[in-house]
């Protein structure tokens, strides 16, 4: 899951605003986990009340109207992307309002942006752009659609494996994998530099790979 923006309602404060300039424009460093999953683990529950009320189904170039509301500035690429055959994307509604979505790569993938390889290995899918609706947030939506991400969308696309990022102070994040069964398979430095992405691997401390389970629940 590579995107913490989006579905916010409520018109930032001038200093978030500045504060963001500053991230995306001169200077930021965050810690990032690479996390794997074998598609064939179990499920977990969670979610079900929101979960019967979500209709999810493939984006398609006519789903752009329903990335207006939140992803308006992305929505050219992302019909880009839906033009790519090993891409695609999974949209969740609730009520008829896009409520979740997820991006997956089939195979290893070249984020354009940050100019950075994610690799998930044989038969293996990379997932980014995991999120939510502020509006539907912790209410276990990301759990109930993800349950059916794993438990019938991948398999039918033949993908054994998946791979994803995330910040790893991202709790929401770091407990929803780490629910699902993913392990932590390494850290990477991410520093964007005056607009300009680098990378370079991390030392994972010991242990970590278990992180969720042990002290975040
Ligand atoms: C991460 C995200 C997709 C989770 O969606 P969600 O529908 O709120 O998730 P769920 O309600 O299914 O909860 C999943 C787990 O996260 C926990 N969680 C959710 N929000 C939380 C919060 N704000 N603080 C602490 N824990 C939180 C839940 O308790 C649950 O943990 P559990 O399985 O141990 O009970 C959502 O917060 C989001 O879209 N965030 C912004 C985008 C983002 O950061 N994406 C990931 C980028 S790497």
């Amino acid at each position: 899951m590579s995107d913490a923006g989006g579905g916010a309602s409520a018109r930032p404060s001038l200093a978030a605003r500045v504060a963001r300039a500053w991230r995306r424009r001169v200077w930021f460093h965050e810690l990032l986990c690479l996390a794997r999953r074998e598609v064939a683990l179990p499920v977990p529950a969670g979610g079900e009340e929101l979960g019967a009320r979500l209709v999810m189904r493939r984006a398609t170039a006519a789903d752009a109207p329903l990335w207006q509301e939140s992803w308006a500035a992305k929505v050219p690429w992302y019909l880009e992307r839906l033009r790519d055959p090993q891409q695609f994307c999974w949209l969740g509604l609730v009520d008829g309002r896009l409520a979740v979505h997820c991006w997956y790569a089939l195979g290893p993938y070249r984020d354009p942006q940050l100019r950075h390889t994610f690799d998930p290995g044989p038969d293996g899918a990379y997932f980014g752009e995991g999120w939510v609706h502020a509006d539907f947030r912790v209410g276990g939506l990301a759990t109930a659609f993800n349950r059916r991400i794993y438990g019938e969308v991948l398999p039918a696309f033949g993908v054994k494996q998946v791979l994803c990022y995330y910040a790893i102070d991202n709790v929401p994040s770091v407990k929803l994998q780490a629910r699902f069964g993913f392990k932590e398979v390494g850290w990477l430095h991410h520093w964007r530099v005056l607009g300009r992405h680098f990378f370079a691997s991390a030392p994972m401390p010991e242990g970590r790979e278990n992180v969720a389970a042990t002290n975040l629940r």
